[in-house]
This record gives structure tokens, C-alpha cells and sequence, in this order.
């Protein structure tokens, strides 16, 4: 072979190489979107606490919280996470400022709650449907008459009366997009996000309108200053600020209804109440004892009762809220099921509204008083 063959070959073989290289590289690339592709979709969660730096608690858009290990040392409360959907284990920390985020986190469902399932709030419930379900329904009513309803209402009353139940169950009917927000959790989840969080979630009702916007725990986001600590106090502030802005930004066609929610209307600060704001005031009280009854009738509808009179029930017992009737009810089932039996008695509901008593009289005292 001559010297100049030679070389033709050893040019031949080093330009080979280098396409086998360049091919190799796209392969890797290539691969590498592969796998990409590959990752199953994550669950958004976030990360509401971390537990002994080995652990965090994770809040799922289902509801639930999961304790999962923590794989990434920079992970904090507040973040939000990509989980595997199947394990719940932590695969990726979003960066701030995602707005799936909220989209994911706090779009519920439509909520299946509906009026039948409220007992005793009859006037309430027309009033709602006035102010909140019929200008989403029919928005043309008040143009022709030429009024505005008011944008937001606030339903105040003791715990347990029903006031998220009523929430959801208008949302229910109006077939509105349902987007809750909790005030306790915004102040101690999202920590320091809490005002992007009431922007973004504002903003998103719109685009998803017509939507009832429901801030359950108004007071935690809305209350005079506290005693707490002075940084929590200013992120309350910030966000309560945001909040305020984003109502006085309403207007009525923009088909978004804002219903809030408290039990503790002494504490709020007066800014929320101001006109355009949330201008009407829907107090839910304890219910009477033909509510009671109602309510009894509620949450015994699958119960095989043998010899119960409810409505006699519902009148001697004074004071009890929706949520400790619910409870009442449950626990006399229960008691049912332990003594073996396929009916539910009188005597059932006795028991369960012993251990209530007994529970009221351990608990309650400690509890905020209802003014
Ligand atoms: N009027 C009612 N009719 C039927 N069930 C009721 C009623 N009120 C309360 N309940 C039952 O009690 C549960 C708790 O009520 P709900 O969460 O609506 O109370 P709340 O007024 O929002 O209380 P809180 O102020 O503590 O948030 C409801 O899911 C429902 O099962
Ligand atoms: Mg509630």
C-alpha cells in the first residue's frame, strides 16, 4: 500500500470517528428526552411542615396529608412539591411563583353538597340564592332592572352551624367553578405567599368565572392586630391588604361571587365590611328545635331506626349546633354496631348524647366564647 493510500484511510478513519461521536451525542440526547418523556406525571403537593429534617408533611389536592420521606435537604414549609403519584415520594421542589400551583391546589371539584342536606336554614338559604346563585344564573335580571347585587357575603355564626356547608351547596347549584380558600391556611401554609396567593386565586376565579370565590376562616386573613409575633402579623396585613384590593377591583359583570366565612365576626377588622366589600351580613345561628329536627332527620336519612321519635328528640335537647347533631348521630350508630345489633334505638341516641354532654362540659370551656 503506497503512503498516500495510507493517509487517504487514516483520513477515512478519523471523519468516521468523528460521525460515530456526533452520532453517539445525539443518541444521548435522544435518550435523554426519552426518559424525559418517560416520568410519569407528579401530584403538586405542598409541603406544610418538616418534621426532624428526615420528614415532611405533605398536603395532597386531595385533602389528605401524608408524612413522606424528605429527600432534599433545602426543603421547607411552604413549598410546593412534585410527587410521584403512586409512592407519594418527593421527586421534584418546584420553583416559586408556579401557577399551576394554585390551580391545582385549590380548584375543588363541584362540590356535591346540596341543599337537601341542609336542615333548619331555610331563610338563609334564599337569601343566598338571591344574592349569590341568581345573579351568577341569571345576570340578566338586574341589568334589566338596573341594580347591582353585592359582590361579596360574609356568613357569620357559631361553630358548626353549616356555614361551609351552605357555601358548597350554592356552588353545587350554580354550576360555578369553586375555589376555596382557608384563611388559617393561607397564614400558616403559604407562609409569606399569602398575598400572591389571594392575587393569583382572584385572578383565577375570573378567568374560570362564573365562580363563587369561598374564604372559609375569614378571620385568620381579616382580624384586628393580634398578639402574635410581629412577622406573622405583617404577613396577615400584606395579605388582608391584597384581599381588600382585589374586592375593590370587582366589578358586577365580572360573575365572580365572594362568599367568606367566620365564627369569630367580634375580631374582625371593620376594613372587610365597607361597602363593595362584603356588604351583606348573613348571621347563621344555632338552629331552633323544628331546625333540629330537620337536621336529625338529616343525618339519620340512612338509618335503620327502630322506635326513635326525632322530633321529640329535637326539642328537649337545646343548644346543639348541626355539626353535634351530625356527631350525635354517628356515635348512637356506633353504639348501635357494638351491642350487635341491625337497628338503631332511642336508647342509642341516649348514650351518644351522654358522651357528648360529658365531651362539652371537658371541652368547652376552653373554647372562644360566641358573641
Ligand atoms: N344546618 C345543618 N344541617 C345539616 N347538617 C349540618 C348543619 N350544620 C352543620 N351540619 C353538619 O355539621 C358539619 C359541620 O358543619 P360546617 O362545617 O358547615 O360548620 P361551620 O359553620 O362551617 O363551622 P365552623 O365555624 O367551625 O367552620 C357539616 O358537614 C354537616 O354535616
Ligand atoms: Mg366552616
Amino acid at each position: 500500500m503506497s503512503e498516500s493510500e495510507l493517509k487517504k484511510i487514516r483520513e477515512q478513519l478519523a471523519r468516521a470517528l468523528r460521525e460515530r461521536d456526533r452520532y453517539r451525542n445525539e443518541l444521548d440526547r435522544l435518550q435523554r428526552r426519552i426518559n424525559k418523556m418517560a416520568v410519569p406525571p407528579l401530584l403538586l403537593a405542598t409541603v406544610s411542615r418538616i418534621v426532624d429534617d428526615a420528614f415532611a408533611v405533605i398536603h395532597t389536592p386531595s385533602g389528605n396529608d401524608f408524612l413522606v420521606a424528605s429527600p432534599f435537604e433545602s426543603l421547607k414549609a411552604g413549598d410546593v412539591v412534585g410527587v410521584d403519584q403512586q409512592t407519594l415520594k418527593i421527586v421534584k421542589i418546584l420553583p416559586p411563583n408556579v401557577d399551576a400551583f394554585v390551580a391545582g391546589m385549590e380548584l375543588d371539584e363541584k362540590p356535591r353538597e346540596t341543599y337537601e342536606d341542609i336542615g333548619g336554614l331555610d331563610d338563609i338559604i334564599v337569601t343566598l340564592r338571591e344574592v349569590v346563585e341568581l345573579p351568577l344564573t341569571n345576570p340578566e335580571l338586574f341589568e334589566i332592572i338596573g341594580i347591582e347585587p353585592p359582590n361579596g357575603v360574609l356568613l357569620e355564626g357559631p361553630p358548626g352551624t353549616g356555614k361551609t356547608l351552605i357555601a358548597r351547596a350554592v356552588a353545587n347549584a350554580t354550576n360555578a367553578t369553586f375555589i376555596r380558600l382557608v384563611g388559617s391556611e393561607l397564614i400558616q401554609k403559604y407562609i409569606g405567599e399569602g398575598a400572591r396567593l389571594v392575587r393569583e386565586l382572584f385572578a383565577l376565579a375570573r378567568e374560570k368565572a362564573p365562580a363563587v370565590l369561598f374564604i372559609d376562616e375569614i378571620d385568620a386573613v381579616a382580624s384586628k392586630r393580634t398578639q402574635d409575633s410581629q412577622v406573622s402579623d405583617r404577613e396577615v396585613q400584606r395579605t388582608l391588604m391584597q384581599l381588600l384590593a382585589e374586592m375593590d377591583g370587582f366589578n358586577a359583570l365580572d360573575q365572580v361571587k365572594i362568599i367568606a366565612a367566620t365564627n369569630r365576626p367580634d375580631i374582625l377588622d371593620p376594613a372587610i365590611l365597607r361597602p363593595g366589600r362584603f356588604d351583606r351580613i348573613i348571621k347563621v345561628g344555632l338552629p331552633d328545635a323544628k331546625g333540629r329536627a330537620e337536621i336529625f332527620k338529616i343525618h339519620t336519612r340512612n338509618m335503620p331506626l327502630e322506635n326513635v321519635n326525632l322530633e321529640k328528640m329535637a326539642m328537649q335537647l337545646e343548644n346543639l349546633s348541626g355539626a353535634d347533631i351530625k356527631s350525635i348521630c354517628t356515635e348512637a350508630g356506633m353504639n348501635a354496631i357494638r351491642s350487635n345489633r341491625k337497628t338503631v334505638k332511642m336508647e342509642d341516641f341516649k348514650f351518644a348524647y351522654d358522651k357528648y354532654i360529658r365531651k362539652v362540659r371537658e371541652s368547652r370551656p376552653a373554647a372562644p366564647v360566641y358573641s
